[in-house]
């Protein structure tokens, strides 16, 4: 549940006490340490393993309480025996004192512990944080004007087009009925994004005007569970995930919720079957009329003529490519504003990592691509292996931890590069998948990611051996040398292979080139 610390965060010293270990919680950690905090969670701090595994079985607490996650603190090993913890933000601004009561390891052999957690600092961390209100300042705020009317949440990670604008009205006015004439319920707006990262909650903002004059937008980090990553344009719901997210609702003083989603399949049966605190609503689908060019419950519309709103990947492809999105999906600014946060390919930030044994390439290969996006008009970094090793990492070795290292700050430069629009181009061995794919998360939250395989085999690059590397460490002068007594992992999700055998690197180049014109990275011809 807490996933692997990154960007230098982990143990450090300079503790709030000069005896408590000080400890940086990873993304989900410290998103359910924030909610713990500011009293959105019902739970003093992070769960024992008794708690952890009735929780996943029964999504019961064992007292006998509803509850959908598990809430855990997973540490490195060097602190699974702390009795003490001081929990700070990635910039190392203590948050939290955690006080230990059971250190238990999952099945997996992971650490973690269990304890209560007090607030040391509110946090000052985090994106939006002014839209970041805790629950009792919005039931208090809500009090002060107390309307009567029921409050529908509705939470989302994604931009609410005209589907949802629709579902979310006639929600409200469904709910409202029981009022009066013409009375709406309330609506909140519970905007999912994460702690770094805005994620598209501008475009969410954009539809204020297009919602119920009551309206209130709230931002808060739904930690990832199992079956939930975070998309581009918004992550992938599941019934857990909901009835995590119908707690949260639940604590802002929410009567009803509905979860936005990719298309219409959440089987709100089963979310409420787990008896979450407050009414999960599975929102009438609505159609497209293209006859009447209108959006009308999908009951009213001849279904010949019936539209479903854009997938998330027809408008992932429609925002690559620079087009404007439809207006009878979307509203215009939230189209707009849509654009902004996923602008077309050729303005988008990319990284570029080339990986394949030492001698296999990568790094000719690398350059020649770097010339071609240049000549294209787009300004590039290169990030070369044997280059960031002496600017970057020189006191590293290349043990496996050291070599995902490497990779982390590679990955780090590159997504920060990505993230203001820029083309990044790496060339390391970077022999293990995990630290590819850790690359690859950090550099998706702000841009795009292009895994490059330059799979030229031992043989070919050991018969070359430009660097006599090979021989020495055939010999072994070097030991844990890649392809010889070290592991290369082969990619299994690159998006490009490049076979060098029987090809020239001229060619290699042009294939990249190719392949990033075809993606629209690039404009078609050379400028
Ligand atoms: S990585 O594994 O951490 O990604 P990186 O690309 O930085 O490796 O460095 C690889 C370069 O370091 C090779 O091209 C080679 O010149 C040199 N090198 C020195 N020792 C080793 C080793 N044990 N394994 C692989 N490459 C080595």
């Amino acid at each position: 549940m807490v996933s692997a610390n990154r960007r230098g965060s982990g143990p450090r010293s300079g503790a709030e006490h000069v005896d408590t270990p000080v400890f940086t919680p990873g993304p989900d950690g410290l998103a359910h340490l924030e909610l713990i905090l500011n009293g959105t969670y019902p739970l003093p701090g992070f769960m024992t393993r008794t708690e952890a595994e009735a929780v996943s079985r029964d999504a019961r607490l064992p007292d006998g309480r509803p509850w959908p996650v598990p809430v855990i603190l997973e540490v490195p090993e060097e602190l699974s025996g702390a009795d003490r913890l001081t929990l700070t933000d990635p910039e190392g601004a203590p948050l939290a004192g955690l006080s230990v009561t059971e250190h238990w390891r999952d099945q997996g052999g992971g650490h973690r512990l269990a304890g209560a957690v007090r607030l040391l600092r509110p946090p000052t961390y985090g994106v939006l944080r002014e839209l970041r209100p805790s629950p009792a300042e919005v039931r208090a705020q809500r009090e002060l004007e107390p309307s009567g009317r029921p409050l529908l949440a509705v939470v989302t990670d994604r931009p609410l087009h005209h589907r949802a604008l629709h579902q979310i009205r006639a929600e409200s006015q469904t709910l409202g009925r029981a009022y009066g004439e013409g009375e709406r319920a309330e609506v909140l707006v519970l905007i999912d994004t994460g702690l770094e990262d805005e994620g598209m909650a501008p475009a969410v903002l954009a539809a204020e005007p297009l919602l119920p004059a009551r309206t209130s937008f709230v931002v808060c980090t739904l930690p990832r569970t199992a079956d939930r990553s975070r998309g581009a344009l918004g992550g992938v719901w599941g019934p857990r995930e909901v009835g995590l997210a119908a707690h949260v609702a639940a604590a802002y003083g929410a009567t009803h919720m509905m979860a936005v989603t990719d298309g219409e399949g959440l089987d709100v049966e089963r979310v409420m079957a787990r008896r979450p605190p407050l009414t999960v609503l599975a929102p009438e689908p609505w159609r497209h009329s293209a006859a009447q060019g209108l959006w009308m419950p999908l009951t009213q519309v001849d279904p010949t003529e019936a539209r479903a709103e854009l997938t998330d990947a027809q408008v992932e492809t429609e925002l690559a490519h620079g087009r404007e999105l439809p207006a009878w999906f979307t509203p215009a600014r939230v189209g707009a504003e849509l654009a902004r946060l996923r602008p077309a390919r050729t303005k988008r930030g990319l990284t570029l990592l080339f990986t394949g044994l030492s001698g296999s390439g990568k790094s000719t290969i690398a350059r020649g691509v770097c010339d071609g996006i240049r000549r294209s008009g787009r300004s590039v970094t290169l990030l070369d292996g044997d280059v960031v090793r002496r600017m970057l990492s020189s006191e590293l070795t290349f043990s496996r931890e050291h070599r995902e290292l490497n990779i982390r700050r590679i990955g780090y430069v590159a997504s920060e590069i990505t993230r203001h629009g820029g083309v990044t181009v790496c060339a390391p061995i970077a022999p293990y998948a995990a630290g590819r794919a850790e690359v690859r998360a950090m550099v998706e939250e702000f841009g795009d990611f292009f895994l490059v395989h330059v799979a030229t085999p031992l043989e070919v690059c050991e018969a070359r051996d430009r660097k006599g590397l090979y021989a020495k460490a055939r010999e072994g002068k070097i030991p844990e040398f890649t392809g010889i007594s070290d592991p290369y992992e082969e990619p299994q999700d690159a998006d490009l292979v490049v076979d060098t055998e029987g090809i020239t690197p001229e060619e290699s180049v042009a294939r990249v080139m190719a392949a990033l014109r075809e993606g629209g990275w690039l404009p078609d011809h050379d400028g």
